[in-house]
């Protein structure tokens, strides 16, 4: 697929087919990410795949009820909008994507964030490019039981970067507008 075009199909994606993706492609997608460039070549990233659904559900409760928790203690929090759905017991943060994909890194790496989130980049570029669809899912990451970070392999010293759901798409989705780049000055 041209760069190009790539652009265009990758997309939030947000309903997904009720298709397994095996664990080689996701094992081939998080070798692309590892591509990305990172501070002094640090590559701090670290990758948790989730493919059980029942685990992938107690996830989005617990996520759920953390943002809920932080939303009602902040109200002005810009969180507060998503409160009406997350209310919803059958709203899944994940949309039932057969996969979930965690990218972390060490809280003491300083670039880690900006790393992790260029691997997060080239994961959802390597996934399009192979006809599956990613959702980067913020709602997703909150997660602050001791025993779910446990059986998830989440270790104290990490924090998650990026949540990203991962399957088939049922679509891609239309291009959602974008606003005309924001050049502050152009010095010559
Ligand atoms: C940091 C970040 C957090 C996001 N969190 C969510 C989320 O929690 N739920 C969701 O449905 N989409 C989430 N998205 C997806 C964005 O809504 C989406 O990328 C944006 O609307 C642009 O659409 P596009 O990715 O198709 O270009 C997130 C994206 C980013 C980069």
């Amino acid at each position: 697929m041209d760069f190009r075009e790539l652009l265009k199909v990758r997309r939030a994606v947000r309903e997904f087919q009720d298709r397994e993706v095996p664990l080689s492609l996701i094992r081939e997608i998080i070798t692309d990410s590892c591509e990305a460039p990172s501070g002094g070549n640090n590559q701090p990233w670290a990758f948790i795949v989730i493919t059980s659904r029942e685990v992938r559900r107690r996830i989005s409760v617990e996520s759920k009820r953390n943002i809920l928790a932080l939303i009602n203690a902040e109200p002005e929090s810009a969180l507060a909008k998503y409160k009406p759905i997350l209310e919803l017991d059958d709203f899944d943060v994940f949309y039932n994507a057969p996969a979930l994909i965690y990218i972390a890194g060490p809280k003491t790496v300083r670039s880690a964030a900006v790393d992790c989130a260029l691997a997060a980049g080239y994961f959802m570029l390597s996934a399009a490019d192979r006809g599956l669809g990613t959702c980067w899912v913020d709602l997703g990451s909150a997660i602050s039981s001791s025993e779910l970070k446990e059986e998830i392999g989440l270790p104290d010293e990490y924090t998650i970067v990026a949540t990203l759901a991962l399957g088939y798409p049922v679509r891609i989705p239309v291009r959602p507008s974008r606003s005309d780049p924001r050049i502050l000055k152009v010095v010559t």
